[in-house]
């Protein structure tokens, strides 16, 4: 334990308690607003570390996301394209991504500061670095946002596919949640990662600013064409294919190795809890690996929701994006 790891306890300590519960609530959903965004109440103090102590190196590389809009398979991705060198996305019996869960191979910074252990596991990753929030981009600190050294890849999803996608894995933890709670509260914006259009928009106008830092993808997009999309992502990581690679087929290597059924099928992520060797503290919390891995299309919503749910959600969105160039 260093210094860094004394800074991150006396930010946890000030935040305890009091200040996290003056927050505005949805008991509901054990949710608190800070700063404008809907957090769960436990990470509060993780991103109040963030904020305050997070010490950028050049090349980090941030991915960001609301939940369940795809995180699991872009940390696949991003580390299977990052770690190429060294783990070939085909013919190694060894990749790290064959053993152990996505989450395990990127960690969750929210998690990881609001657990005291930010400075510690940051600082002993080797560079470049991965590293995963649900930060919307207003509160990302300074040295993320504003950092010409540090990248940020963004993926979302629409909106419906990821509250159904959110409430079938609540549910694992809360079989007694309705989806009526999570879907009011979406509505109104006040959901996990909400306001939902906020989110977006922040990261969609950074893409739009600085395509050269923040990179935006979708999900649907990215279910139509991996491999043109793990292309993209290479090139905006400053590791673009090699014409040796793409003669190989190396872009596919990647999307075969991260895909849906390869992963759901490993062992490792059919296991009934986390494989983490810190105990869950890197990842999202008490989900087991194989929680993370449901269906992987797009659409489901319709088999869930009501027209009349479908469109007022749809039309809460809209209003909101208008005019942003954007839209799902
Ligand atoms: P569904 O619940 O709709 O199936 P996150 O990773 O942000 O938690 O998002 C989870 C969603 O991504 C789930 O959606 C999950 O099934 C899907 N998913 C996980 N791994 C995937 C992969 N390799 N390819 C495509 N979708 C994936």
């Amino acid at each position: 334990v260093g210094d860094g790891d004394d800074a991150d306890a006396s930010v946890l300590e000030e935040c305890a308690g009091a200040a996290v519960s003056a927050l505005p609530s949805n008991p509901k959903l054990f949710l608190r607003r800070y700063l404008g965004t809907w957090v769960l109440e436990t990470w509060v103090p993780g991103i109040v570390a963030i904020q305050r102590g997070f010490a950028p190196r050049r090349g980090d590389v941030v991915l960001a996301s609301p939940p369940k809009c795809g995180t699991t398979w872009l940390k696949a991705l991003a580390f299977a394209t990052m770690a190429r060198g060294a783990h070939p996305p085909a013919g190694d019996p060894g990749h790290p991504l064959l053993r152990a869960n996505p989450h395990d191979c990127v960690p969750f910074m929210e998690r990881l500061f609001a657990a005291g252990l930010g400075s510690k596991v940051m600082d002993a990753l080797p560079s470049p670095r991965l590293m995963a929030t649900h930060m919307h981009h207003s509160i990302l600190p300074a040295s993320i946002a504003e950092n010409p050294d540090c990248k940020i890849v963004y993926i979302c999803r629409d909106p419906k596919d990821m509250l159904i996608s959110m409430w079938h894995f609540s549910r694992r933890i809360r079989p007694d949640l309705a989806f009526s709670d999570l879907f009011e509260a979406a509505c109104e914006g006040s959901c996990l990662s909400g306001p939902i259009w906020d989110h977006v928009l922040g990261y969609w106008n950074a893409s739009k600013a600085s395509p050269e830092r923040v990179l935006f993808l979708r999900y649907e997009e990215m279910l139509r064409d991996p491999v043109g999309n793990v292309v993209k992502l290479s090139q905006f990581l400053g590791r673009p294919f090699s014409p040796a690679e793409a003669e190989a087929g190396v872009a596919m290597d990647v999307v075969r190795l991260c895909s849906f059924q390869k992963l759901k099928d490993l062992e490792v992520n059919r296991a009934d809890s986390g494989s983490s060797p810190l105990g869950g503290v890197i990842r999202e919390g008490a989900f087991v690996n194989s929680s993370y891995f449901r269906r992987g299309e797009a659409g489901d919503w319709a088999n869930h929701m009501t027209p009349e749910m479908a469109r007022r959600l749809d039309a809460a969105m809209e209003e909101r994006l208008r005019g942003s160039g954007f839209s799902f």
